[in-house]
């Protein structure tokens, strides 16, 4: 069998640079990236991959300067309740009386009150932190629960399409999943029309970056298991990232 040709891989090839050179950007100018960038980038969501091809999504594009100001000012007023009842650790008293209530809803809602976003929450109901980092424009990936499998996947894989473009066009984005803040008032979810089968709990910023982002956010070291032997093999750990 003749042998396939192997690809110069030297250098990064340009999707890899985008991958290992993309970071969060939390800083915008004001000016937002122009409508046909942004339908581009919507074009590389919508032509994701999904499970039996379902495309469980809907997008919006929200570039008005009240709306975003008002989502701001809610998602901050949001923050300020749920730590009013859930940080215990601004006095005795407190400390007495809710820790056990918040203990309960981290067992309830581990991944909403992962020690990360608890934190970034107490910043944002200090006033010390924006929930939206004032971007000019937020695309909201909107969630079909009728989709094949698990949608959620697919929004992930269909906003990454989207992120990755943007930072290909020299724009910047950040993820916002503390848009879910908003879903606390009914009349958010009107505005956006979100009702069954959908769901919103992600968006993301986009815009043009104020300064050069943040240098890398380190990642794990993963222990990667090889399975290359016989069935009576252990796989080969390999250590991936250093
Ligand atoms: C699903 C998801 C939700 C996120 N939500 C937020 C958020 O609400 N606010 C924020 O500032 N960053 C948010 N981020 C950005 C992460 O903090 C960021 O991707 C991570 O720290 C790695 O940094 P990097 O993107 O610069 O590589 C989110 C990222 C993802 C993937």
């Amino acid at each position: 069998m003749a042998k396939s040709k192997l690809p110069d891989l030297s250098e990064w090839t340009p999707v890899e640079k985008i991958i290992m050179e993309r970071r969060s950007t939390r800083a915008f100018k004001k000016e937002p990236i122009p409508d046909f960038m942004i339908r581009r980038i919507l074009e590389s969501g919508r032509f994701a991959p999904s499970a039996g091809n379902a495309q469980p999504w809907r997008f919006a594009v929200v570039k008005s300067p009240d709306v975003l100001a008002e989502m701001e000012k809610d998602a901050v007023k949001m923050a300020k309740v749920f730590m009013w009842f859930l940080d215990y650790s601004r006095s005795k008293f407190r400390k007495l009386f809710l820790k056990p209530i918040t203990k309960f809803y981290i067992r309830l809602l581990p991944n909403e009150l992962h020690p990360v976003p608890f934190g970034l929450l107490k910043q944002i109901a200090k006033d010390k932190a924006p929930v939206f980092h004032d971007a000019p424009t937020l695309i909201l990936l909107i969630e079909d629960r009728r989709g094949v499998s698990s949608p959620p996947m697919d929004l992930g894989i269909c906003g990454e399409n989207m992120v990755l473009a943007a930072h290909s066009m020299g724009a910047a984005t950040c993820w916002i999943g503390l848009i879910k803040l908003l879903m606390y008032y009914p009349k958010w979810k009107k505005f956006f029309n979100i009702k069954y089968p959908y769901k919103l709990h992600i968006c993301i910023a986009v815009g043009w970056p104020k300064v050069k982002s943040d240098g890398e956010v380190p990642r794990e070291v993963q222990l990667v298991e090889w399975y290359e032997g016989s069935l009576k093999d252990r796989p080969r750990v390999e250590t991936q990232g250093v």
